[in-house]
């Protein structure tokens, strides 16, 4: 059965690595003969720029008519001052909510190769192999009441964390089986000593994890967290967290793999169609100079071949091109070390490419 992907190259970087990707695409379509149909359309503030809508009401359709979605990246200094509700970021924000796509998945995995371009210790991160599974939907990002007004003539700033218990059963339904077929560990973050909302995240995790008797649960506050991945990473395999600790830590943790440009990530909603999208953001000091990584890119496409196209064959293939690369020495300036071959984005794609056509059939 034919399957139809939307390509959402957003703003920044987001053109130029999403161009790589898409040429990757057409390598495995070909390689694999598979009945893939491709559209695109505008997001971000390259949206608000053409239509005055960071996600116009045609994209968000063409969205909801498509089985996965890759995105690049929204947002730069240019649509820093527009209204709130206009703003780049507000355009993912929608796409996420509207589509459902609570569960996201974003592994930081250690290749080899790159241990010396870590700013940790190649010892720390040898090997290192762990899934943070972020709530997207939900929590902090979405709360109400949320927005600044006037109190005792001063501003005030406020939002709202929020979680309901199903909420959490949803991720945590997605950690737990995520978990079973990896590691069989799951950590699931919260802040329960000062926080309600996570004082119910932790009650409903461990309640949930009678149910998974063969994953071993652990807890731990956020903060701690924080440190224990920069101390110790390799003692994590799943961790689960609501949508800001999620987003802080994946920073956090993509920093462990040597560059943030090497971390893909998954959006899925519970169909598993889902929305791929590197995790790092726009770069808007180094759009259009050519020099971008383009590989967690590559890699969201990859991820979105297992998840959203049950082409787990694929992804591999993908994944391993992208090994073999940094196996031949090429890289871009973020994971350059003294040795090896500094290359410009489109250099690389093209690289992944001609390691996916020369491959024997997965
Ligand atoms: C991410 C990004 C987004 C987020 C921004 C661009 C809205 O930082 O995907 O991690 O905060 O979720
Ligand atoms: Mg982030």
């Amino acid at each position: 059965m034919s399957k139809h992907i939307l390509i959402l190259p957003g703003d920044g970087i987001g053109p130029e690595i999403v161009d790589e990707a898409v040429k990757v695409l057409s390598a495995v379509q070909q390689k694999y003969s598979l009945d893939i149909t491709t559209d695109s359309a505008l997001v971000g503030g390259a949206a608000y720029d053409a239509e005055g809508d960071p996600l116009p009401e045609s994209t968000l359709e063409k969205a909801r008519a498509a089985d996965a979605i890759l995105f690049g990246s929204i947002g730069g200094p240019k649509w820093d001052a527009i209204a709130r509700d206009k703003r780049p970021e507000r355009g993912l924000l929608r796409l996420r909510s509207s589509l459902n796509l609570f569960a996201n998945l974003r592994p930081a995995i250690l290749f080899p190769q790159l241990a010396d371009a870590s700013s940790l210790k190649p010892e720390v991160v040898s090997g290192l192999d762990i899934l943070i599974v972020r709530e997207l939907t939900g929590g902090i990002y979405f709360g109400q009441p949320r927005g600044i007004r006037e109190e005792n003539g001063e501003r005030v700033g406020f939002n709202t964390d929020v979680y309901s218990e199903s909420e959490i059963r949803r991720i945590g339904k997605v950690a737990f089986e995520l978990a079973r077929v990896r590691g069989k560990r799951l950590c699931s973050i919260d802040k329960a000593n000062v926080l309600e909302v996570t004082e119910l995240w932790k009650e409903v995790i461990s309640d949930m994890a009678k149910d998974y008797s063969d994953v071993e649960v652990s807890h731990m506050y956020v903060d701690n967290a924080a440190m224990q991945l920069v101390r110790a990473p390799k003692q994590f395999d799943v961790l689960v967290t609501g949508n800001l600790f999620g987003d802080i830590l994946s920073d956090e943790a993509a920093m462990l793999t040597g560059s943030i440009g090497m971390l893909p990530s998954a959006s899925l909603d519970e169909h598993r169609k889902g929305l791929y999208e590197p995790c790092h953001g726009s770069a808007p000091d180094i759009a259009g100079q050519g020099i971008a990584n383009p590989l967690a890119t590559i890699m969201s496409l990859a991820m979105l071949m297992r998840y959203s196209l049950d082409r787990g064959d694929v992804a591999g293939a993908i994944e391993k091109a992208v090994e073999q690369v940094l196996e031949q020495g090429l890289r871009t300036a973020d994971i350059y070390t003294e040795g090896c071959e500094k290359v410009g984005t489109a250099a690389m794609g093209d690289a992944v490419v001609a390691a996916i056509t020369s491959a024997a059939h997965a």
